[in-house]
């Protein structure tokens, strides 16, 4: 049998992995971990968000994987690089960074067959004090996400308590974008959103592998998609921030694949 058709799928379509199946995600999502880690240096005001990509691309190289969106649907890049009001999906180009900007870095890879999906918040030079406000709500509001999974919780129950944090810190939730289920697939069912109200949507299985990726916006929650049919941006251009962890749902929880080796997942300029 094909091994990617192993094992039970719910009435959803979300697939039930195998106890054997966590360890591939281990190694694909510990990859994408590293490459955000070494990050670090190279984000800096001056450099173009197309050679941080080229940086991303030789070390997918050099560990021997493939980038998951280099040729998805049309993508050529090994990231997506969303500075300041990007939303999400910013396409690496020509843009050089400024003093003061605020950028996710999302990189998927693939190690034997298994997708390691991650984002995190970077900043070029010296941070303000309201884009360090929205980066930790951003952050702290993933991790409230990832408290909510454990078996016979349900998928609104990740998003009530994302949207009940980030909404007390009077800030927004964006609607537009989701989560996804991921495993030897980038993009499964369900959609994980970041909002919803508690015990509504699919019930938590032990074997579930999925992202949650909040955006969070210093503004409204409405965002717009620019003419290259890619970057997503707040329409009212303020700033927004997104977080993104890889996790599998354990016999009594959660085991995240994309912590960061180096202990630099929040804050990664330190
Ligand atoms: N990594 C993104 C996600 O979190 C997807 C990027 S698809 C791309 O799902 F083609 F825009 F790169
Ligand atoms: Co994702
Ligand atoms: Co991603």
């Amino acid at each position: 049998m094909d091994d990617r058709h192993r094992g039970r799928v719910t009435k959803e379509g979300i697939r039930i992995h195998e106890a054997a199946d966590f360890d591939g995600m281990h190694k694909a999502g510990r990859l994408a971990a590293e490459i955000l880690d070494d990050l670090c240096y190279v984000v800096q005001p001056g450099v173009t968000t197309a050679a941080i990509d080229r940086v991303i691309e030789d070390k997918v190289n050099a560990a021997g994987a493939k980038s998951a969106t280099i040729g998805y649907k049309g993508y050529r890049h090994a990231s997506c690089i969303s500075v300041n009001h990007v939303v999400c999906h910013g396409i690496p180009g020509d843009k050089v960074l400024k003093d003061g900007d605020i950028l996710n870095i999302d990189v998927t890879v693939i190690v034997d067959g298994w997708f390691g999906d991650t984002s995190r918040m970077y900043v070029a030079g010296k941070l303000s004090r309201k884009a360090e406000r929205l980066i930790q709500v951003t952050h702290d509001s993933l991790m409230k996400g990832i408290e909510a999974v454990r078996p016979g919780n349900t998928f609104g129950d990740i998003g009530h308590a994302i949207q009940a944090y980030v909404e007390a810190q009077r800030m927004s939730v964006v609607r537009d974008f989701c989560g996804h289920g991921l495993g030897r697939v980038f993009h499964a069912p369900p959609n994980v959103l970041h909002y919803g109200r508690p015990g509504t949507g699919p019930i938590l299985e032990e074997g579930m592998f999925f992202t949650i990726e909040p955006m969070v916006n210093l503004g409204r929650p409405e965002t717009k998609v620019l003419a290259d049919d890619w970057t997503a941006v707040t329409r009212d251009k303020s700033l927004s921030a997104q977080f993104e962890h890889s996790v599998g749902v354990t016999a009594d929880g959660v085991e995240i694949f994309t912590p960061s080796p180096a202990g630099k997942f929040h804050p990664t300029w330190g």
